[in-house]
């Protein structure tokens, strides 16, 4: 037993040594960012487009915009190190939202709910004018300014939607939890109780009224 131990201290302090060897060489890390275009560099960066046709069910008035459904909404860019579903892991990626409009409605993302309540999310712009819209899960849905070096904290239990309502992209980065899941389809069909118009030259917030539903008894 002795030798055996003798042996076993051995071998651990051989293997230290060669982790003190490696901690001797600073790495140069492969994913680097580029602040200011909104750009991702590296290995396994992973990127989606979406289209006004990938969008249609949130703006109800598409078809008599004049704009061709291969018109490019937004496209983003993320670093997944961890798995999809991961619990501990970090996501970090970038997001360009064009300007423009579908009739009066700005360009605006998807929007979804975080799957897992408890994984909250950071978004920060760095250039362009947008407005984060929030919702809770009761429809109460408010409105946040996203200009350049604003920082915005999304509680995990609130929706979340970005609209472009200046005159040049919209570019912001956003960090969050691998496993944080997505939520889409109760946007998809209940929406966000706020829509940003144009109006005037300006965006202004327009409640969303949804029809009741009513029974009716012959
Ligand atoms: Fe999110």
């Amino acid at each position: 037993m002795i030798n055996g131990a003798i042996q076993l201290h051995g071998k651990l302090e051989h293997t230290n040594l060669m982790k003190e060897k490696k901690q001797t060489a600073i790495e140069t890390l492969e994913t680097t960012v580029d602040w200011r275009l909104g750009n991702l560099r590296g290995p396994n960066i992973q990127r989606s487009r979406k289209l006004l046709k990938d969008l249609t069910g949130v703006y109800p008035q598409h078809a008599s915009s004049g704009l061709t459904s291969d018109t490019e909404v937004y496209s983003v860019q993320w670093w997944a190190p961890a798995e999809e579903g991961q619990e501990g892991g970090l996501f970090w990626g970038v997001t360009h939202l064009h300007a423009g409009r579908v009739g009066n409605e700005y360009f605006m993302t998807h929007g979804h709910f975080h799957a897992l309540p408890t994984r909250a999310e950071y978004y920060t712009a760095v250039s362009g004018r947008g407005i984060l819209l929030r919702m809770e899960r009761s429809g109460r849905t408010w409105a946040e300014e996203m200009t350049p070096g604003t920082l915005l904290y999304i509680d995990g239990r609130h929706a979340h939607r970005v609209v472009n309502v200046g005159n040049e992209p919209l570019v912001f980065w956003a960090c969050w939890p691998s496993d944080a899941g997505y939520d889409y389809g109760t946007i998809a069909r209940d929406g966000f109780g706020l829509r940003v118009l144009e109006r005037d030259g300006k965006a202004v917030l327009v409640p969303v009224v949804k029809e009741e539903h009513v029974e009716h008894i012959d």
